[in-house]
């Protein structure tokens, strides 16, 4: 049994097929160089990428999986959240495959799809329950997940996504975009408490709009005073991720604390993060974060095909061709 995942929630086209959670095959294109000038994803520049490259990043996905398209089970597709002019593209080109094809259509949750990504390839599987978190340039999502039909939101962000706060202070400082990588290596553990910023965290609800704000303001004093060089730059970046990703850890200690549960499944662009993954893994004493390996912490359409096949094999969910696509989660 084979499952055809498709994955078109913002930048990527990712096209990927597996047995199980054994992956067969993904291909994955971005228009990410295409929105590097306006400093953020452009809607329309996606849309329009998506539909330009689909058919063949589908075609390129069954190829190096070596079967044929007669021979899948069914075809998942993220159907939210996302931009929604993305998520219609890969939808309904899903939907027309599975019509054509007469197979199920399974329509799966985009940050779901991004806790399903440690899954792919593991030997050893997270057992349920757990505590699931996704951070990525949307969200930042704190869930007690009991089973993959069964997700429950315990907290998160009340305002702007981690990731978007990366990007938003990388392009404040003209770093580029997407920020996080950029500020993933400015980072100086030297430097990471020459500035005292601090994130919103109350329970398990965290807030990262001051410290957006606190950069700004930041980045006007230094440059209006002609003192914004590079090593001030390094210093005011590594303390900024200093707080973002300590106040992480400290909203899952807190998660691990109420719930009980010592298994924190990551997922999410900002996992790729090197200083998170190492704060995480020295976590060990109090609970073990299985992170996603490097290659698909961002969009990829791995884990939408393994957690469509999850679906449909485990819990024999199909879902109808009526099913939208939908911007909200
Ligand atoms: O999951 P993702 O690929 O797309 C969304 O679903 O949003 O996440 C993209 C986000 C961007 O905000 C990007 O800056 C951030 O992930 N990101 C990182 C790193 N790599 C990507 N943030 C921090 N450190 C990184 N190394
Ligand atoms: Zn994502």
């Amino acid at each position: 049994m084979y499952v055809l995942g498709i994955e078109t929630s913002c930048d990527e086209t990712s096209c990927g097929v597996v047995r199980g959670r054994h992956l067969c095959s993904l291909v994955t294109r971005s228009s990410l160089p295409a929105h590097r000038q306006f400093g953020g994803v452009v809607p329309e520049i996606a849309t329009r990428a998506h539909v330009r490259v689909i058919d063949r990043v589908c075609a390129a996905a069954i190829e190096d999986w070596g079967g044929s398209l007669n021979q899948l089970s069914a075809i998942a597709a993220t159907v939210r959240p996302g931009l929604i002019g993305s998520l219609v593209v890969g939808v309904n080109f899903a939907k027309a495959l599975a019509l054509a094809l007469r197979k199920p259509f399974i329509g799966v949750n985009h940050l779901h799809a991004h806790l399903f990504a440690p899954f792919i390839n593991a030997p050893e599987p997270p057992e349920f329950p757990f505590l699931g978190i996704v951070v990525s340039g949307g969200h930042t999502d704190i869930y007690r997940v009991d089973d993959f039909d069964r997700i429950q939101l315990l907290g998160g962000t009340v305002d702007d996504a981690c990731g978007e706060v990366y990007d938003k202070v990388a392009r404040t400082f003209g770093l580029g975009y997407p920020g996080g990588p950029v500020i993933d290596r400015l980072f100086d553990p030297a430097e990471k408490n020459a500035f005292q910023f601090k994130c919103g965290r109350s329970g398990l609800e965290v807030s990262f709009s001051g410290i957006k704000t606190a950069l700004v303001y930041a980045h006007r004093e230094y440059a209006d005073r002609g003192g914004l060089d590079q090593k001030t730059v390094v210093r005011l970046m590594s303390s900024f991720q200093e707080s973002l990703v300590s106040t992480l850890v400290e909203v899952l200690r807190e998660a691990v604390r109420r719930s009980g549960l010592s298994t924190v499944v990551c997922g999410g662009g900002v996992t790729a993060n090197r200083y998170l993954r190492t704060r995480l893994k020295e976590c060990a004493s109090e609970f073990k974060a299985v992170l996603p390996p490097m290659e698909y912490t961002a969009d990829n359409a791995a884990g939408v095909a393994g957690l469509g096949f999850y679906l449909y094999n485990e819990k024999n969910y199909v879902s109808p061709l009526s099913l939208e696509a939908e911007s909200r989660g």
